[in-house]
């Protein structure tokens, strides 16, 4: 099982490529069907900027943004500041809200769980009557550099200082999995996977992508001299791998979507 090491979200690095990680939420708001609305959560909702973007389609809804980074929280409370959005420290895999929830929404941010089938069956009892659930998560673990990442931590040099740690994307399970404990549930399904073809400027972008993500527990169980050999021989690696386009290089990165409804 995984052992998710606890790392600081830095709120100013994750939004460097914030163009192309809010394209899933979007893609994913637009797949929800007409309901009346009018409580919402975003579990795991970091710095706020997409949760806030719910009001656009549903402008009366009271929202509760529900994230356990202290930094993610800060960011979101000195960024938006609304009477019906509230940013709450809560862990999303047990906290409740008052309220049955009419909309459950979550991108990118299941895969930190750390049971994701679980948490996900969490879900659907905070739901109302009509609700919805809409999640994304990456299941880019196929990727090369993903795969270069997993390799490197395996080795028995690193996973000597990484005490058995594992990257959360070797535990996504086929998209099927989780459709089908939603269905378990007595929800109707609407579940894809699709690949966003990413294009960055070198690979260094695709290091500071994936250090503001999945590779941040990794990186903050070591020490300081080792983060920094990690990485260069990270970067190393991704470069062998990584064919430069004529306009930068291309990351594809793999995503899995469900919307279920009762
Ligand atoms: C990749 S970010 C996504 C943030 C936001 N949903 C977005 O799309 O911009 C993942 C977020 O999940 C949060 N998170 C991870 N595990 C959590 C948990 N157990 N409870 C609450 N939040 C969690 C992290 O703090 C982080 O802000």
């Amino acid at each position: 099982m995984t052992k998710i090491a606890t790392h600081t979200w830095n709120p100013g690095e994750y939004d460097r490529f914030k163009v192309e990680r809010s394209q899933p939420f979007f893609d994913l708001v637009a797949r929800i069907p007409e309901r009346p609305i009018e409580h919402i959560v975003d579990m795991g909702c970091g710095t706020g900027t997409l949760t806030a973007t719910l009001l656009n389609r549903w402008p009366t809804a009271h929202i509760s943004g529900v994230d356990q980074s202290q930094s993610m929280l800060a960011e979101a409370r000195a960024g938006i500041s609304n009477s019906q959005i509230t940013f709450v420290d809560g862990d999303m895999e047990s906290w409740q809200p008052n309220h049955p929830v009419d909309l459950l929404i979550s991108n990118a941010a299941l895969q930190w769980a750390t049971d994701d089938v679980k948490t996900l069956g969490g879900w659907v009892s905070l739901l109302s009557a009509h609700a919805i659930l809409a999640v994304q998560m990456p299941n880019n673990g196929s990727s090369e550099a993903y795969r270069v990442h997993s390799r490197m931590v395996r080795e028995l040099e690193w996973q000597s200082k990484l005490n058995g740690l594992r990257p959360n994307s070797e535990d996504r399970k086929p998209v099927a999995t989780y459709a089908e404990l939603l269905l378990d549930h007595g929800l109707q399904v609407s579940a894809w996977e699709t690949y966003y073809q990413i294009r960055l400027a070198d690979v260094a972008d695709i290091v500071t992508w994936m250090r503001s993500t999945v590779m941040g527990p990794t990186l903050a169980a070591l020490a300081p001299e080792d983060q920094a050999r990690f990485l260069d021989e990270f970067t190393l690696q991704v470069e062998r791998v990584t064919e430069p386009g004529r306009h930068g290089v291309w990351f594809p990165f793999r995503r899995m979507f469900l919307v279920a409804w009762r």
